[in-house]
């Protein structure tokens, strides 16, 4: 059985919607960089197993890291989820993860990598905005696509409201490829290769609210 843990700094609602699924997988524990996370009381209402690793409390990004580092290992980790995880991770502490973590960016990437994605969307006016699940690498927001939910921009939406409705989708999309790995349906090959049911994936599968 896949052991899983989740990285979070907030509210946790993507933390919710993988507890809820009921997952093969076992989420084993809930990291958090910030004390009074919500999601943190999420889990503990769930049964599963916490730490706070609080950032601020580390000389440096690489001592952070590895704190972090020997908490994973700890839990016997198969699997990572950054799920609303606000730090920038050391390119160390990524290889050590590499094909073994995700995260879910709130943009169609490669479009709008970076922070303040509905607003950005809605001041370039596109039609088109959603989410994506891509595997973790040492640059920002660039791990490969492997899942995208897709939606309209409806025309009057500010930027709370466009938030909302893709909270919605990654609430679906998440669960699902989270599922995909747990149940071996979806295998990182190498950074350039994933295979989903035994072949490559060539683009991210969608799945859409048109
Ligand atoms: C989500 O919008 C996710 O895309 C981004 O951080 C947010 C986390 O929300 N990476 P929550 O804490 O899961 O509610």
């Amino acid at each position: 059985m896949t052991k899983i843990a989740v990285l979070v700094s907030g509210s946790g609602s993507n933390l919710q919607a993988l507890i809820d699924a009921n997952l093969s997988g076992k989420i084993v524990g809930v990291l958090s960089n910030r004390p009074n996370a919500y999601a943190l009381r999420r889990a503990q209402q769930a049964n599963i197993a916490t730490s706070v690793i609080e950032h601020k409390t580390f000389p440096s990004r690489e001592a952070f890291d590895a704190a972090m580092h020997q908490q994973l290992q700890a839990w016997d980790v198969d699997l990572v989820i950054l799920a609303g995880f606000m730090r920038i991770l050391t390119p160390t502490f990524v290889e050590a993860w590499e094909g073994k973590m995700l995260n879910i960016h709130p943009s169609l990437l490669p479009a709008y990598k970076g922070m303040h994605t509905h607003q950005r969307v809605l001041n370039t006016g596109d039609r088109l905005h959603g989410c994506t699940v891509h595997f973790v690498t040492a640059e920002l927001d660039a791990g490969q696509s492997l899942a995208q939910g897709v939606l309209t921009v409806p025309r009057f939406d500010d930027a709370e409201q466009l938030a909302d409705r893709v909270h919605v989708l990654e609430h679906l999309v998440y669960p699902q490829v989270v599922e995909w790995i747990c149940s071996g349906q979806l295998n990182y090959v190498s950074p350039q290769q994933v295979d989903f049911r035994g072949k490559p994936l060539l683009k991210p599968i969608q799945f859409c609210q048109l």
